[in-house]
C-alpha cells in the first residue's frame, strides 16, 4: 500500500472530474496557442510567426514608425506613386512638423487614405482627420508599453498559476518515481515566472525574445506531459501492486 494516494485509489467520479478538467485545459491551451499566433504573427511584414515578430511585440521596431512601416508594407498599394511615399517618409524624417504636414502630407492622405482612415468609414483604423492623429503614428515604435505588460502579466500569473496548481495536484496521483514528480510539478512555475520576466527584459534586449519563446515552449511541453501522463494513468495504466477495486 503506498503511503500517498494514487489514481488506483480514486473513485470513478473523481477520475471523470479529473479527466474532463484535463481535457478542457488541454483544449484551452490549444486556443491559447492560436491566440498567440494571431496576435503576434505577421508583425514583421511576413506571414507566420517568427522570432522577429516576438521582438517587435516587446522591443518594437526602433528604426520604424507605425506610419513608415505601413506605407512601406501593407498600405503601399494605396499610394498613387513612389513620389507620394517619399514625401511622407521625408516628412517623418524631418521631424513630422505641422506646417509641412498641411503643405505636403495632408493632400496625399485626403486623396488616398481618408476613405478608410476616417470615422465615416467605420473601420477600426487610426483616423487621419487631424495633424495630432497622424503625428501620433510617427513616434518610434518601442513595442508593448509597460502598463500593457503589467496588465497581461498579472492576468497570466494568476490564471496560469491556477492551471499549473490543479493539473499538478492531479499529476501527483501518478505512479512515477517521486523525484520526477517533484521536478515536474515545480519546474513549470519557474518557466512561467521566467517567461514573464523575459517580456520586460526583451523591451531592453531584443535577443531575449529567444528566452521568451523557450520558456513559453517549455511550460507548454511540461503542461502537455502532465496532462497526457495523467490521462494515461487514469484510464490505461495498471499498477504493479495489487490494484484496489473501486
Ligand atoms: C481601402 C481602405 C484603406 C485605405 C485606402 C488605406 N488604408 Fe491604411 N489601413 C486599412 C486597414 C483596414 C488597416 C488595418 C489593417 C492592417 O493593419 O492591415 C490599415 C492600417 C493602416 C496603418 C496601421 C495603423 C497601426 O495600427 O499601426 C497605417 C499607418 C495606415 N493604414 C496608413 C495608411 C495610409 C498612409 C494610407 C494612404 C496612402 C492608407 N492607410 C490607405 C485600410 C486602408
Amino acid at each position: 500500500m503506498p503511503k500517498f494516494r494514487r489514481f488506483a485509489q480514486s473513485s470513478m467520479s473523481e477520475r471523470l472530474l479529473d479527466t474532463m478538467f484535463l481535457i478542457t485545459i488541454g483544449v484551452g491551451y490549444l486556443f491559447a496557442l492560436l491566440n498567440l499566433y494571431y496576435t503576434h504573427q505577421g508583425l514583421d511584414g511576413k506571414p507566420g510567426l517568427s522570432v522577429e515578430d516576438v521582438v517587435i511585440s516587446y522591443y518594437g521596431s526602433h528604426d520604424q514608425t507605425r506610419l513608415g512601416a505601413a506605407i512601406n508594407g501593407p498600405m503601399a498599394p494605396n499610394l498613387p506613386n513612389a513620389a507620394a511615399k517619399q514625401t511622407i517618409l521625408a516628412w517623418i524624417h524631418h521631424g513630422a512638423g505641422e506646417a509641412e504636414f498641411h503643405a505636403n502630407v495632408e493632400p496625399i492622405m485626403k486623396a488616398n487614405c481618408i476613405v478608410c482612415h476616417s470615422a465615416a468609414s467605420g473601420l477600426p483604423v487610426p483616423h487621419f482627420d487631424s495633424y495630432a492623429h497622424v503625428v501620433a503614428l510617427t513616434k518610434t515604435d518601442t513595442g508593448a508599453t509597460i502598463p500593457t505588460l503589467v496588465r497581461v502579466s498579472h492576468i497570466h500569473l494568476f490564471g496560469i498559476a491556477f492551471i499549473l496548481f490543479f493539473v499538478g495536484r492531479i499529476f501527483i496521483l501518478c505512479e512515477l518515481p517521486v523525484w520526477f514528480k517533484r521536478v515536474t510539478v515545480a519546474v513549470p512555475f519557474f518557466f512561467l515566472l521566467f517567461d514573464i520576466a523575459s517580456w520586460y527584459i526583451t523591451k531592453i534586449y531584443p535577443e531575449f525574445a529567444y528566452v521568451v519563446i523557450a520558456n513559453g515552449a517549455l511550460m507548454g511541453i511540461s503542461l502537455a506531459m502532465q496532462i497526457f501522463v495523467s490521462l494515461y494513468q487514469i484510464w490505461i495504466y495498471k499498477p504493479k501492486e495489487a490494484p484496489i477495486e473501486m
